[in-house]
């Protein structure tokens, strides 16, 4: 079986508690023979700034360009708010997605069965969903130029941030949605905000040239990103596929994540375009969560996400689907049993920790 590489970026806050039970995750897969790995661990985010100055080294960028995937924990808090802007936690995590070229964020919300009840919207509206976000990840006012705050005569300040899209960028991305729509329900909603932005102008008439020319077969609905947010906790169930650039895919896939539960059941992917020669792409599997500072240390982050995106590391990095969808059995089965972390525990109901949850997922792949 081949050694896949896998780098480590644990990062701060609940990052570090969600990675340990990455860590228990991967010894198990290795242990059982349904994956082996090769681990590396490095920094990223505060801590990296704590100890070298910078929110990722250069040598920690060279790890991550040649693993053959990166697991990425959560950056950032309150610890390092008066940092250089350069040097915020956040710019590592920007610099891995822009360095790797990590241009499609693919952010799937499920809701799980048992999880039903847990969303802040009625069961009915939820039940069976199955949503896939596909977030521009490498353009937009993420990246655009000039971004920068400029003091003015009257000593008044300016700040600027610049969306940016070009036709190439829009175009790699809807593919990928449209390519994912064919394997699933055959529909994809492009958000933006052409009624207000050029840069949506260009979005919708590549997606549109796009579709004409290549995907006619596949269902295509344009809707502005603000009515987006509210379809989505309107009738969630309308969507199949919605692809978007990188500040609304942002915006909805935190929106999308209450739907399933809770922030800590959202998984995700960032992957580059296909090497020419050998055809691996790039890849980055993180939470979409943060680092949650109010709950950090305490043993209370959901490790779902962050276990949920090594399943999807599994399947899309090194097509073992048959290891990724015993992880999702085992979640799907320790849900159903009832366990629970506090962020997805009804009022009343006992929550365990974060490595009780872990633990048991593990436990429950083992059992097969
Ligand atoms: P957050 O995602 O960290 O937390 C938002 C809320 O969701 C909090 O109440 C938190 O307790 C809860 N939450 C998040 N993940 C959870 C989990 N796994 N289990 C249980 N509850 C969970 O967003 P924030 O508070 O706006 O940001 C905190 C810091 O994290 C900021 O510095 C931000 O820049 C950073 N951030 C980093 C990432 C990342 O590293 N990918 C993503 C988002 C935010
Ligand atoms: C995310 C986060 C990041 C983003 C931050 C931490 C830079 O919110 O991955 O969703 O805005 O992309
Ligand atoms: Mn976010």
């Amino acid at each position: 079986m081949a050694t896949h590489k896998l780098l480590l970026l644990p990062g701060d806050g609940i990052g570090v508690e969600v990675m340990a039970e990455v860590k228990r995750l991967v010894a198990f897969l290795d242990k059982s023979g349904l994956a082996a790995f090769e681990i590396e661990e490095d920094l990223v985010g505060g801590s990296a700034y704590d100890a070298h100055g910078v929110a990722i080294t250069d040598a920690a960028m060279d790890r991550a360009q040649a693993a053959d995937a990166v697991i990425f924990g959560a950056v950032g808090g309150p610890k390092w708010a008066d940092v250089p802007y350069a040097a915020r936690p956040e710019a590592g995590l920007l610099r891995l997605r822009k360095e790797l070229g990590l241009f499609a964020n693919l952010r799937p919300a499920v809701c799980y069965p048992a999880l039903a009840d847990a969303s802040s919207l009625k069961r009915e509206l939820v039940e069976g969903l199955d949503i896939m976000i596909v977030r521009e990840l490498t353009g937009g006012v993420y990246f655009g130029e000039p971004k920068e705050i400029v003091t003015l005569e009257n000593g008044q300040k300016r700040a600027v941030d610049t969306q940016v899209y070009s036709t190439f960028e829009i175009e790699r991305i809807a593919r990928v949605a449209f390519e994912l729509a064919k394997a699933r329900r055959n529909k994809v909603t492009s958000s933006e905000k052409h009624n207000v932005m050029k840069s949506g102008v260009l979005w919708k008439q590549v997606v549109t040239a796009l579709h004409k020319a290549e995907y006619p077969a596949v269902a295509l609905e344009h809707m502005l990103a603000d009515n987006c947010g509210m379809q989505l906790v309107r009738t969630p169930k309308q969507f199949d596929v919605i692809v978007c650039d990188n500040l609304f895919g942002d915006m909805l896939s935190d929106v999308a994540a209450m739907l399933t539960g809770s922030l800590g059941m959202l998984p995700s992917a960032s992957l580059g375009a296909p090497d020419a020669k050998t055809g691996k792409r790039k890849a980055m599997y993180e939470p979409v969560h943060g680092s949650a500072p109010d709950i950090a240390g305490k043993g209370l982050a959901n490790p779902i996400a962050t276990l949920a995106s090594v399943g999807m590391a599994l399947r899309y990095s090194f097509g073992l689907s048959e290891a990724a969808d015993r992880l999702d059995g085992a979640i799907a089965s320790v849900l159903g049993q009832g366990l629970r972390t506090k962020d997805i525990a009804g009022p009343g109901t006992n929550a365990v920790s974060t490595t009780e949850m872990g633990t048991a997922i593990v436990e429950a792949m083992a059992r097969g």
